[in-house]
């Protein structure tokens, strides 16, 4: 089994990568799941914000949720932020655990922002709609030093890095068994 473990700034594609993977897994008859923070910061994580306790506890309970799958032998796309080298080092060290790095330029994403959430983080301090602690802008990102696979999801386009991606997936299957 394996469960990939992205790490990508927000809106560097994680989500629509893992929808895009999923179907292709699905439509191929392996079982999948995807498990992302947008989501579950609504549910089970619905009490963490975005401070470096609350972030390494918000993957820490994605990733509880994603053995959970991996258990009943299902694929894993955990679609987090994931924004500390500690954390997903201590992730990628279980054995059916790959770490997919999805590269982009920032500035890119300040462009494209299709959530208005780089224009939000970048508002003048005394703005009431300010997004604080906005990771990329007025937080952390910890360029990661140990992947598996890089996409780089500002350059290429949707549909060859879903395709790098699922094949990586399939390659990768039965090393992870
Ligand atoms: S993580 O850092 O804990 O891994 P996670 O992936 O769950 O983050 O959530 C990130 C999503 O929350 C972003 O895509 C964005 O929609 C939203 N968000 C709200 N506030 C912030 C913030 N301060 N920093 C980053 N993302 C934020």
């Amino acid at each position: 089994m394996i469960l990939i473990q992205f790490t990508g700034l927000s809106g560097s594609g994680k989500t629509t990568l893992a929808e895009n993977v999923r179907s292709l897994l699905l439509q191929n008859g392996y079982k999948v799941a995807v498990v992302d923070g947008d989501v579950y910061r609504k549910t089970i994580c619905k009490d963490l914000g975005f401070s470096k306790e609350d972030r390494c506890e918000n993957v820490r309970r994605i990733f509880n949720v994603g053995r959970d799958f991996v258990d009943a032998k299902t694929i894993v796309l955990m679609s987090v932020i994931n924004p500390y080298e500690n954390l997903r080092n201590e992730i990628r060290a279980y054995h059916f655990v790959r770490t997919v790095f999805l590269d982009c330029f920032l500035h890119n994403l300040i462009q494209r922002d299709p959530k208005g959430l780089y224009k939000k983080a970048m508002l003048p301090d005394h703005d009431p709609n300010k997004i604080k602690n906005f990771t990329g802008i007025s937080d952390v990102f910890e360029t990661p030093a140990n992947t598996d696979l890089i996409l780089k999801t500002d350059s290429e386009t949707i549909s060859f890095s879903t395709n790098k991606l699922y094949h990586f997936i399939i390659d990768n299957l039965t090393q992870t068994v």
